[in-house]
């Protein structure tokens, strides 16, 4: 027996209807178009969210959704979905939205409807407390939808903005993001590209010949190198979108869903009392010997996992996430190997607004310690390090997730305060036996106290010996509460599990107030 449907049609018939309707939607803007998207080696926005999310987890919605416009002949060609696939998944088991630009389609173009359907998942991201990883590849505004387009983006711009510290929001760029477009990207909280397929400017290399007479490649405006490296934009680069969407798997893993929820406790097999006695001889003898603080990052955290964030910029200050006892800590620490771990402006920048996502998704902070001072010069007080430092003290002052600091070795003046100190509400404040906590250098100090002994070598050494036997060690703060307890370098993993365990049901009280004014 055939079964039918009231109108007469075979049940079979409209079965396979549905299937010959999504293959055509699946084939976005067809074989062609996406052989050519592979030819660039780019995949398309399909293969990507299959990449993405855990095999077979993938839901879409809106597969048949198509624009409106009837101008410039758009009414002839109506292809399903239009320029973007949408939905959610899960990420090793835990609940995601994704949207994705077919760049096959109209070229990723944005239309009204096509930011619907973004609007629609991102809404139904804060709804339900889950991340939304947005993966751009798109010519920008629908040319022929003119100011429908433009409104399209603006509804996703007050997303992206309300949805900020709610839930985590990610972005790869995975092809072209120009103009005004850049913007939605910008206001998420992590920027992945892809080297050599992937840019992102405001205004184009033809825009800027035309106005400023300069000659720019798209790569070297707006690369992932240029924003990596340079601009800070993007949190990292990567080879292709392979390693790109495995890489945003791995951060998933380590971030809350969203801020009323802890991060996700992972299984772990390092032992939270293990003894590193290698970091005993971690800081050298001579105090302006560098030394590489990755090396302790790496033996405090679960089985020497660290995600860096924005590793190439900025390098004398290094942000990202390690675990202890399978809990995701967020780590600043002053890297002695570039710039003697001076504090900067673009230091300052970059470790900030980590703290700030640290602390606006309740993800305890450890900060580590050698920081000489910030780095003098015209260039920067003429680019506003007063501003740009004061970001870092406001982010650590406002803070209210668990922070422990260890400082390893110098803890001078201005940074000393900054760097997650007592006096800005850390919860524990270690120090090595190495750490000197003071308003500056012996040699400095020695220079203005006893300006007068100057001319005279001897005398001087003598009142450096005297600055340095008084003041280069931890125990003048420790005497005065500053510092918690002098600890013994090689148990500092276990006195760290320990600190962050005992504060897992901190609670922290701000003022009443609509939002602060942070210096930005
Ligand atoms: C409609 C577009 C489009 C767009 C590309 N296409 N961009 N259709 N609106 N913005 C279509 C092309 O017509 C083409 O269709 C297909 O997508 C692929 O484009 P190609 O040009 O063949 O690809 P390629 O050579 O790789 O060049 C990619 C490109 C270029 C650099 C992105 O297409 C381009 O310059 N597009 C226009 C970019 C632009 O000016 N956008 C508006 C910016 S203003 P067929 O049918 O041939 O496959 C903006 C404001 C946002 O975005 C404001 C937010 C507030």
């Amino acid at each position: 027996m055939v079964l039918q449907t009231t109108n007469g049609v075979a049940m079979k018939d409209i079965l396979h209807q549905l299937e010959e309707r999504r293959e055509t939607a699946r084939l976005g803007g067809g074989q062609r178009r996406i052989d050519a998207q592979h030819g660039r080696g780019k995949l398309t926005a399909r293969e990507r969210v299959d990449l993405l999310l855990d095999e077979g987890s993938f839901e879409e919605f809106d597969m048949f959704v198509t624009h409106r416009c009837t101008d410039f002949g758009m009414d002839q060609e109506k292809p399903a979905g239009d320029g973007v696939v949408t939905g959610w998944g899960t990420i090793n088991g835990r609940l995601v939205y994704v949207f994705s630009q077919d760049f096959t389609v109209l070229g990723g173009s944005v239309s009204e409807t096509h930011a619907k359907k973004i609007c629609k998942i991102m809404d139904m991201a804060v709804q339900n407390g889950a991340p939304v990883i947005g993966i751009n590849d798109s010519g920008g505004a629908r040319i022929q939808e003119g100011v429908d387009s433009l409104a399209g983006y603006g509804e996703v711009f007050q997303r992206n903005i309300m949805a900020s510290g709610v839930v985590p929001q990610v972005s790869v760029i995975m092809g072209p993001c120009a103009g005004g477009a850049v913007y939605s990207p910008a206001m998420t909280d992590f920027i992945f590209m892809v080297k050599d397929s992937s840019y992102m400017f405001v205004t184009g290399p033809d825009v800027v010949k035309t106005v400023t007479n300069e000659q720019v490649t798209a790569e070297e405006l707006g690369g992932a190198g240029t924003h990596t490296k340079k601009s800070s934009v993007a949190d990292a680069a990567f080879e292709n979108d392979v390693e790109a969407l495995a890489e945003v798997r791995r951060l998933v893993d380590f971030l809350p869903s969203n801020n009323r929820e802890k991060p996700p406790v992972r299984p772990f097999f390092d032992d939270p009392d293990r003894l590193e006695t290698s970091l005993d001889t971690l800081v050298p003898e001579n105090p302006n010997t560098p030394y590489d603080m990755k090396e302790l990052i790496l033996k405090l955290g679960d089985e020497g996992d660290f995600y860096e964030i924005q590793e190439e910029f900025a390098k004398n200050i290094i942000t990202g996430f390690i675990r202890l006892e399978g809990r995701t800590v967020g780590v600043v620490a002053n890297q002695p190997m570039v710039l003697a771990g001076c504090l900067d402006i673009d230091s300052s920048r970059k470790a900030a607004r980590f703290v700030r996502f640290c602390d606006a998704f309740e993800i305890p902070l450890l900060t580590l310690i050698d920081v000489p001072g910030f780095l003098p010069g015209t260039s920067q007080e003429y680019g506003g390090v007063i501003k740009h430092g004061a970001k870092l003290l406001y982010a650590y002052g406002e803070a209210t997730v668990p922070m422990v600091t260890v400082i390893t070795r110098k803890a001078y003046g201005g940074a000393y305060v900054v760097m997650s100190s007592k006096h800005l509400q850390a919860d524990f404040n270690y120090a090595w036996p190495t750490a000197e906590i003071a308003v500056m250098g012996a040699k400095g100090a020695t220079e203005i106290i006893h300006r007068g002994d100057l001319g005279d070598a001897e005398k001087t050494a003598k009142h450096t010996a005297d600055y340095e036997e008084r003041f280069a060690n931890p125990f003048v703060a420790a005497e005065r509460g500053f510092i918690d307890e002098v600890i013994m370098p090689r148990t500092t993993r276990k006195r760290i599990a320990r600190a962050f365990a005992s504060l897992r049901n901190k609670q922290a009280n701000i003022p009443w107030k609509k939002h602060d004014n942070i210096p930005l």
